[in-house]
């Protein structure tokens, strides 16, 4: 999909579809009244019927018939203009794009009556909304995709400005788009041996170092927490290190984690058959970490970040660590496994060890880590905790201007109660209560201290049903969040 800015009235310019922003109730905005009475009076009558009224995220086609020069309208619900948002100029444009979803529309103009920010959040939302994965479909689905949109915008906006954020827009949508696209993919496909290649493929595109441990060097490390979780599989276990320098050289890094099962089927704790299938996008929070390295490389971000990233698969076999076994990690405490299907902690702790020898600036792990955080927050928020307020602020704040919101929960020292071991230094699941804040309290048993926050993101990684622009299935949470909380920085 490629982005184009045009400084061009939208009356007047030939399109197949011109999406057009309404806002609530509000049937006079001047590019409207014009088209309105160009098409003698249409827009005007839908309002007054109330079958389209400029609700957030509703949409209605109009044929224009040849009475102005874009072929159809294509109107959308900003809501109400007092509570107006880029937030909600993202959805609409999302809500839009999906709308558009049909064999014959290929080119799309869509008109942005304002500057830079709201630019952005406009091209944004579109590429976002417009995202399919069909790689898997051997006949082309009827719906086909948008190959170009045209960004009209109106007479003395700048143009240079608007043409960045629509280019910038478009770099980090490919981040999201290629970070969806890992998750969509299949277990079978998807092991820990193709998210290295991925990596490496990506470091050869972009300026970014790659190295990949195979097996021996993950044993050499010490890591046999992230070789138990994964000795029940035939795919072995991966240990990836992804690095970008676009700041100073003695400059310390921000280390990113990601948790990045391929698929876990809880090993011999065994997950109920239901639903198992979801359990391929185990490796979201890998898959998130790719995509910000991406988009910090193409967008030349002025920091050093690290990406680590833990892979294995969770399957339960002869072979496979059992429930009451107890492994040394990397960092020397030892671990009581009560619970295999606990194995994202047990990944992840082995990958902070690490994170904590390249002297972080600061850690930040994105995982879908518990079903509890699913049932706490649902789709609409992530969890988050950490142990430095600073970062947990900077984060929130990241949250609300990209609508990847989070959510903080506690992390007091009482909680670790739940996750003491009989025989060991700690035991990787503390039952039922508070399964979000146990999680994250093991984890900061490996942070030592090391500024870092935890993003649960089991609830937001997937979306069920589809919206705004979020389209059914693998949403690419984290890139953008983290992202913007990057850029933050400097
Ligand atoms: N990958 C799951 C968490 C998950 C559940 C993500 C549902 C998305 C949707 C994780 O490995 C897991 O199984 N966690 C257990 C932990 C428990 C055994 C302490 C859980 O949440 O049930
Ligand atoms: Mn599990
Ligand atoms: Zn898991």
């Amino acid at each position: 999909m490629k982005f184009q800015v045009r400084m061009e009235d939208p009356f007047a310019y030939a399109c197949p579809v011109l999406v057009l922003g309404c806002f609530e109730g509000k049937a006079d905005e001047p590019v409207l009244a014009r088209l309105d009475q160009a098409l003698g009076g249409v827009v005007a009558a839908l309002f007054r019927e109330k079958e389209f009224t400029g609700v957030l995220n509703r949409t209605r086609v109009i044929h224009t018939l040849g009475q102005a020069a874009p072929e159809r309208l294509l109107l959308v619900g900003l809501g109400k203009e007092k509570e107006f948002t880029p937030e909600r100029m993202r959805q609409a444009a999302g809500t839009a794009a999906q709308a558009l979803a049909s064999p014959s529309v290929r080119a799309v103009a869509v008109f942005v009556p304002g500057g830079e920010p709201l630019l952005r959040a406009a091209a944004a939302g579109f590429g976002l909304g417009a995202y399919t994965f069909d790689q898997y479909k051997t006949k082309a689905d009827e719906t086909g995709e948008i190959e170009t949109v045209d960004f009209l915008i109106p007479a003395g906006t700048p143009l240079e400005g608007a043409e960045r954020a629509a280019a910038e827009a478009m770099r980090l949508c490919e981040a999201v788009r290629f970070s969806r696209d890992l998750v969509s993919q299949p277990g079978n496909v998807a092991t820990p041996a193709f998210l290295a290649e991925k990596a490496l493929e990506m470091s050869a595109r972009f300026d970014i170092a790659c190295r990949v441990w195979e097996r021996d060097e993950i044993e050499r490390h010490g890591m046999e927490a992230l070789l138990a979780v994964g000795r029940g599989s035939r795919q072995q276990p991966r240990f990836i290190i992804l690095d970008y320098r676009g700041g100073e050289e003695k400059e310390k890094p921000v280390v990113l984690v990601g948790k990045g099962i391929t698929f876990d089927s809880g090993g011999i704790s065994l997950k109920p058959r239901e639903g198992m299938e979801k359990m391929k996008n185990d490796m979201a929070g890998a898959a998130a970490v790719m995509g910000v390295l991406m988009a910090a490389a193409s967008l030349a971000l002025p920091l050093n970040l690290v990406g680590l990233i833990p892979a294995a698969e969770n399957l339960p076999d002869g072979n496979a660590y059992r429930p009451g076994d107890v492994i040394r990690a990397m960092s020397g405490k030892t671990i009581e496994v009560t619970n295999t299907d606990a194995e994202g902690r047990l990944a992840l702790c082995d990958a902070l060890s690490h994170a904590l020898t390249l002297r972080p600036a600061a850690i930040i792990d994105l995982a879908t880590l518990t079903g509890a955080c699913v049932v706490a927050l649902g789709s609409l928020a992530s969890g988050l905790l950490g142990n430095d307020e600073g970062l947990k602020r900077g984060l929130k704040k990241a949250g609300e201007a990209t609508g990847e919101r989070l959510w903080e929960l506690p992390l007091w020292d009482e909680y670790g109660e739940l996750m003491k071991s009989d025989i060991a230094d700690l035991k990787n699941s503390g039952g039922p209560s508070a399964g979000t804040v146990t999680a994250a309290w093991f984890l900061k048993n490996f942070v030592g201290t090391a500024r870092w926050a935890h993003i649960d993101i089991a609830g937001t990684a997937w979306e069920e049903k589809g919206r705004h622009y979020l389209p059914k299935g693998a949403t690419g949470v984290g890139v953008r969040l983290l992202v913007e909380y990057l850029r933050g920085l400097r």
